[in-house]
């Protein structure tokens, strides 16, 4: 059963969904193109993904204005695809979900004008949901029995954060990333090393076949004693390593770089949320984003958190990468909001988690 009790008394909210809803979740916050059809009860019936990697490949990185105009021509077929898979209709649907944020704003307008299309054409509810909510919400969705309390460490190309989660709707950062995020320190130490785009899966994969002893690498914030994390360092010391080195060093020892490199970002993650696992006082760690692919980072938290007593969650890969099935799982514990008040409901680049309310705007809300 769900809830949509957020304590709010602006008079927007909806029907609680039961475990007999159907939920149409959107996700578009930045490359991937994203649609997902779950019951109330957080069975996933398809989850379908359209990712824009080829598209942004040749210019290196994401190209906020190229990723919005992908989004625009494919996520019909992607919401249509999610329908098929799942045999249901959008007659079907008791609410639809989608991200309002943080992530590239054009990316994610074309999923929120999605959703509220969607929703107004059959006068069905909407819930918006944070994306970092998503991401928390992977772990169960992975494993509905993962025991709260919980910390988890949310990795991926553009976050890094470490959460405190009390609930399905209760949580705290405890300490982020004060400059890049540990995907972009993948994804940016695999393009110096000459590596695929965007690069975190196929440095992992070389750093398997090398010493991770071979190079030391800095690990930002370590002394602080805080659980802030800092990747800058470790980028710029492997631009400074590489450059050093003649072309045939390079690739000899490409492997060595790839391991030792790794084992630094891995270090600053896992020391981070060991250490946040102990102070908490929780039952259970958790991985959550991108990066929780990383096989190292997996291997390190499955051992030394059973080590330390703590219950281990490490999502399969297609819940940790943006996906709707997440969205959909934050959804069902996120406010959801009757017709018309969610025609207010605006996009959000930068929203802290926590701290979405639905915009007061008398014109459209409605007073009952
Ligand atoms: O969560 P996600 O799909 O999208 C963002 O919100 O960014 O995460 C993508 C990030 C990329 O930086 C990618 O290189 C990284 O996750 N990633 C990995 C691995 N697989 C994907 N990083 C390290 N090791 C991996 N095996
Ligand atoms: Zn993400």
């Amino acid at each position: 059963m769900t809830n949509n009790d957020c304590g709010c008394n602006s008079g927007t909210h909806g029907p609680v969904l039961t475990r007999e809803s159907v939920l149409l979740a959107i996700e578009t916050s930045c490359d991937d193109s994203c649609a997902a059809v779950l019951t109330g009860d957080g069975t996933v019936l398809a989850s379908v993904v359209h990712s824009q990697d080829s598209i942004h490949e040749r210019y290196g990185g994401v190209v906020p204005e190229v990723a919005s105009r992908a989004h625009v021509e494919r996520l019909t077929a992607v919401v249509s695809e999610a329908c098929r898979q799942s045999a249901v209709a959008l007659a079907d649907l008791t609410a639809v979900a989608v991200t309002v944020g943080p992530g590239l704003i054009g990316a994610l307008l074309v999923g929120v004008q999605t959703a509220k299309a969607i929703a107004w054409s059959r006068r069905l509810p909407l819930i918006p949901v944070n994306h970092v909510h998503g991401h928390l919400a992977a772990v169960w969705l992975a494993d509905p029995a993962a025991r709260f309390p919980m910390v988890t460490l949310v990795a991926s190309g553009g976050h890094t954060a470490l959460f405190r989660v009390d609930g399905k709707d209760r949580f705290r950062c405890l300490g982020q990333t004060v400059d890049d995020a540990a995907g972009e320190a993948f994804d940016k130490g695999a393009r110096l090393l000459g590596l695929g785009y965007p690069g975190g899966r196929e440095l992992d994969e070389l750093a398997e076949k090398g010493d991770p002893l071979a190079f030391t690498f800095p690990i930002g914030l370590r002394r602080s004693g805080g659980l802030d994390m800092s990747f800058s360092g470790v980028k710029t010391a492997l631009y400074y390593l590489l450059r050093d080195m003649t072309p045939g060093e390079r690739s000899e020892r490409a492997a060595d770089v790839a391991a030792s490199y790794r084992a630094a970002v891995v270090e600053a993650l896992i020391s981070r949320l060991l250490q946040a696992g102990r102070t908490e006082r929780v039952f259970t760690v958790a991985l959550a984003g991108g990066v929780a692919a990383n096989s190292l980072l997996r291997r390190r938290l499955l051992k030394e958190g059973v080590e330390a007593g703590l219950e281990v969650v490490v999502p399969p890969f297609a819940f940790c990468t943006d996906n709707a099935a997440m969205i959909g799982a934050a959804a069902l514990s996120g406010p959801v909001l009757r017709y018309p008040a969610y025609l207010g409901v605006d996009a959000s680049a930068s929203l802290a988690l926590g701290d979405w309310e639905p915009r007061k705007d008398p014109a459209v809300l409605d007073p009952a």
